[in-house]
């Protein structure tokens, strides 16, 4: 009997452990909130650059493979909006589920500093203050030699109703090597769709052509990765992939 209660008063502590864990998710449009800041690692993912393989100049993954699709894409670990602290980025997890289906290379765009806050609030403050004064945050390493590829996924979080100003600074500085590729935009988000950023891609990289983009709700990328796989292998079949 005492043994019991003991098994009980285990699992109520482990229950109101995860129920805070759940509480720290934001109640607010994150976009729209502020916070402390606090800096750490960013994470990387299966198949992407490592910080030493950047550090080291041996950026082996940025080398073309056979692959004629390539996945760029930027994301952030840390707390993110109605998801709580996350350590797989939501783009990220969209980006590995496009590289998966059409056997693309993977590589993400990780700043060189890495003064993006892993809190939410303090985040959004950050980001917004980029955009007003349209920063281009330089990003780590060597970009990978884009000639062999014909199709370049780009995708990142929604900041602001825009694409990350980091992102920008991607676009601006291989403007000439994504010349004459098909390009398709890619977004994760909490209620903006995709943003435009099909239309500002287009504008910011003139003699590219803008494929048909997908916006993904972040939420449903860490919670609902079933669904979002079908909407993502459909959307990939029509793309002709
Ligand atoms: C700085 C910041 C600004 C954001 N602005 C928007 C926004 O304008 N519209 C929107 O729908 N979601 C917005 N969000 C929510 C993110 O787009 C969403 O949580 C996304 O999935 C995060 O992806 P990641 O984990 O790959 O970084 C914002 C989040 C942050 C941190």
């Amino acid at each position: 009997m005492k043994q019991i209660r003991h098994i009980i008063s285990a699992m109520l502590a482990i229950v109101m452990i995860f129920s805070l864990a759940a509480c720290t998710s934001g109640s607010q449009t994150a976009w729209m909130s502020s916070g402390t800041e606090r800096k750490t690692e960013n994470t990387t993912v299966p198949f992407v650059k490592t910080e030493s393989d950047v550090e080291s100049g041996t950026d082996e993954t940025a080398k073309p493979s056979k692959s004629k699709v390539l996945v760029v894409y930027f994301s952030r670990t840390g707390e993110q909006y109605t998801v709580g602290v996350i350590d797989r980025g939501n783009t990220a997890i969209v980006a590995e589920m496009i590289a998966e289906k059409t056997g693309a290379d993977l590589w993400e765009v990780l700043p060189v500093d890495d003064h993006y806050p892993m809190t939410y609030g303090a985040l959004t403050d950050v980001a917004k203050r980029e955009q007003n004064n349209k920063a281009r945050p330089a990003y780590k390493g060597a970009t990978p030699d884009l000639s062999g590829y014909e199709t370049v996924f780009i995708g990142a979080p929604v900041w602001w109703g825009d694409w990350p100003m980091i992102m920008y600074t991607f676009f601006e500085q291989n403007s000439d090597a994504l010349a004459g590729k098909k390009l398709i935009p890619f977004s994760t988000h909490e209620g903006s769709g995709l943003s435009g950023f099909d239309k500002k891609l287009g504008s910011t990289v003139p003699d590219a052509t803008v494929g048909k983009g997908i916006a993904i709700r972040g939420n449903d990328a860490q919670k609902r990765q079933d669904s979002v796989r079908d909407s993502v292998n459909n959307w990939l079949i029509d793309l002709g992939f």
